[in-house]
Parts: structure tokens; sequence; C-alpha cells
């Protein structure tokens, strides 16, 4: 039943990657700003012991808490058999504390051998299923908003993009939750051809913080085992939803881990997303053509930083680091959210991740404003963000960029914002963004 999407795609040859950089490249490098998670979980950890030689003064020691991912890095480098080549699979140690960690939540028992690839972040690994899997004309099903490397992850491999909206449910002129935004899934159905091979589903979801629920699973589920297709789960902020909302995953449901290859990112649930760090869990016969692509792109990931990460899913566990992460998230979500509720501006309020979009309709950028040529042809939202980001002094994140093009209309009366940041970041981000009263109808 699955021997087609088993058999792999031809492994691609090497690509020379893009040097050019947009607008939309420059906003986007900002996302990955989010160091603060490694401080501001550490109130209600456990103090951990690191030999020093002058202690330091107890009303600090904590801080030494929050740092345990960067001290292992640091520990790493320093010990030579980290600083040489990995398998290509990824160190044992990372994949033995995956296993240990991931096992409970796929509810089975993980093998760190044949079903855990490590990854050079979330984004490499995805990239290699799709080498693994397309052919020329193979068709990929994405909803949109989606993160926007899909694209030409899933082009260059020869693969062709097909998009089905998720779409607002709830009235837009208002706050609503993430999870009024809806896929149909007649519509998604209507998406589906001879030609496709894989879906992708992303959940927790960048840019809408939506946690898909169980019952929407269960029918992208059905569709995927009707059609016979291969599901990718991005689930890089799985360590990231809020109360009440319950992260599922797809590959737990009935039928469904035989179909399924889920991808995390150890920068997404660590705060390092410079370390590019990730790894994809799925069963032996569906990884295995995504290691062959991953092991001919960059051989082997950098050793020490997955040394550090799997010290960090040693210990997250025993000092509660996922749980404070959320709570130390909640309180940002809620800090950045009470700024555009002052401004009366209409948000989704995300379930998990850590992006709010919000309705920026309202806002009056001045119509003479002197915009860069490159922008007139982009959608308004291209023009709102640059404007916030020049005048106002908060950059967002122009979320059109992550839709096809006939459907970029849904989104240009939108910006999408980010919460990962310092406290301090956000205060001086609010002090600013209330300066856009002036500018709001
Ligand atoms: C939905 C989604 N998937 C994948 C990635 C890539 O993650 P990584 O930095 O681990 O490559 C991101 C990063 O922003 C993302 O938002």
């Amino acid at each position: 039943m699955f021997s087609r999407f088993l058999r792999p795609a031809r492994v691609s040859s090497a690509f020379s990657p893009s040097s050019s950089r947009s607008l939309t490249g420059t906003l986007a490098a900002t996302r990955q700003s989010n160091s603060v998670f490694i401080r501001s979980f550490a109130v209600n950890a456990p103090r951990m012991t690191t030999s020093v030689l002058i202690p330091r003064a107890e009303r600090v020691a904590h801080f030494e808490q929050d740092d345990f991912v960067i001290e292992a890095a640091r520990e790493a480098v320093l010990r030579n058999e980290c600083n040489q080549y990995s398998h290509p699979k990824g160190r044992p140690r990372l994949r033995n504390a995956l296993a240990k960690s991931y096992s409970p939540l796929f509810n089975r028992t993980l093998d760190p051998e044949t079903e855990i690839v490590v990854t050079a972040g979330a984004n490499e690994g995805i990239f290699s299923i799709f080498a693994g899997y397309l052919d020329q004309g193979s068709e990929v099903i994405l909803m949109e908003p989606f993160f926007d490397q899909y694209i030409s992850n899933i082009t260059m491999n020869g693969g062709v993009p097909v998009y089905c909206p998720i779409r607002p449910k709830g009235d837009i002129t208002k706050d609503m939750n993430a999870s009024e935004w809806k896929i149909d899934i007649k519509e998604l159905e209507s998406k589906i051809t001879p030609r496709s091979k894989i879906i992708v589903l992303n959940t927790p979801h960048n840019p809408i913080g939506k946690v898909f629920s169980r019952e929407e699973l269960e029918e992208i589920g059905a569709l995927a085992v009707k059609h016979n297709l291969l599901i990718i789960s991005d689930e890089v902020y799985d360590r990231l939803y809020f109360n009440p909302s319950d992260h599922q995953r797809i590959a737990t449901l009935d039928g469904l881990w035989e179909r399924t290859i889920t991808v995390g990112s150890g920068g997404k649930t660590f705060g390092t997303t410079g370390w590019r760090v990730g790894w994809l869990i799925g069963p032996k016969s569906l990884v295995e053509p995504a290691l062959a692509a991953h092991t001919r792109l960059v051989f082997c990931v950098n050793s020490p930083l997955q040394e550090a990460l799997a010290v960090g899913f040693e210990r997250a566990d025993e000092v509660g680091f996922f749980g404070s992460q959320v709570g130390a998230y909640e309180a940002k979500r809620e800090r950045l959210l009470s700024v555009f509720r002052q401004l009366g501006l209409p948000c989704t309020i995300p379930e998990g991740s850590y992006f709010v979009l919000v309705n920026t309709d309202r806002i009056q950028v001045p119509k003479d404003y002197p915009f860069p040529e490159l922008l007139n042809s982009r959608p308004k939202d291209f023009r709102t963000c640059y404007w916030l980001t020049k005048e106002i002094g908060v950059c967002a994140i122009p979320p059109t960029e992550f839709y096809s093009k006939p459907n970029q209309p849904l989104a240009e009366n939108f910006a999408r914002f980010a919460f990962c940041k310092t406290d301090e970041t956000l205060d001086a981000a609010a002090e600013r963004l209330l300066k856009l009263k002036d500018y709001i109808k």
C-alpha cells in the first residue's frame, strides 16, 4: 500500500544557495532572535552545580541554572571527541535523549538507531525529505499561510507546491482565537491529484498560532490515507502551546505513524535558533530516503551543539524547563497583546508558537510616505511593515510572504509580531507601538 511514497526520488545534486536578500529576508532574520528562552525559565528550576573556582553570590546563583544548554555547549567545545564529525544520523547521545523525551509523547518506544535523524535545523530536515521523495512534477499540498522556506525547498527538488488557505472564520475586526482559523477539508481534498505525494501540516502554526485539534488532524490524516500521501508534520513549536490548548501529534493517530515524518527544532525548543540543530522522527522506512539526502547535503550536523542539546533534553524534564518556558511565554504573549488592546487593533490570540497576527486595517500609513520603489509592486502589508519599522521602530513580518500570489489579498491587512523577546525589548516595543495612536482611524 505504501509502495508509492516509500519509493525515494533521485537524491538531488548540490545546489548553490541564493545569496539575494530581499526586504523580507532581512525582516525574517529578526524572528530568530529568541535567546530569552534560556534565561526566562530559571526561576522555578533547582540549582545546578558547575565546578568553579570562586562561587558566585547566592543572589545571582540562579542565573547559572538558566544557562545549562549554553554551559553544555561551552564544555562540549572543549572536548576533542565533540569536535569531530558525528554520525550522519546524529550523535548517539542526542538521539538517545530525543528518544527518551519523545517516546512518551508518541505513545511508543522510539528506536534512536532507526527512527530519529538529527538534521541541520528543521529546515534542512524538511529539505531532505523533499529531496528524498519528490520526483520532477510531484505535488506537495500546503496549507497557507505556510512557513516560507517550504516553497524553495519543494521547487529546488523538482516539486510543485499546491495551496489551500486556512481561513479566519470569526470576525476579523475583533480579537479572535487562533482556533477560529479553519481549513475546509473538502477544499483541501479538491487540491489532491494523482501527482500529489506529500501533505505538509504545521502545528502549532506559524504565523497563525493555531494548534490543530484532534478532529482536524483526524480529517487531514484520513485524506492522507485515502490518497496515499506522506505527511510531513512540522512541529517545531511542539513545546510552546498555551493553556487550555493541547498539542496533539498526528503521528499518534490510528494508522498514521506509518506515513508521517515529524519534524522538530532544537532552535525553537531551547531558544538556540542559530545552532541549526533539528530532527526527524518517523518509521525507519520513511526516514531512510531523507537520511540519504541529508547525508549528501551536510554529511552530519555540527557535533558540539548536538552534545549540548542532548544535555538540554536530559536536564529539561528534571528541572521542569518546558513547563516554566510555557509560563514565561504566556506572560510575554499577554504583554504584547495588551498593547494592541490599548490601541484597539484586533489580534488573533495564539494558542501556540510565539507570533501574534494583528489586523492593521485601521492604521493609516501616510499616503505620501516615500517608500522604496521595490515595494510598489508588493502587497500592502509590505508597505505597512516597512513603515512600522522605519517610523515606529518596531519590526513586523508582512504575512503575504506566507501565501501564494492569488491568495495574498487574504493577508494584506495583517502584520505578524513576535513575542520571543526579552521583557525589556517587549516593553520598549510597547512604548513605541503606542505612538501608533496618532495613526489609527
Ligand atoms: C513552521 C516552521 N518550520 C520550520 C522552521 C525552521 O526551523 P529551524 O530554525 O530549526 O530550521 C521554522 C522557523 O522559523 C518555522 O517557523
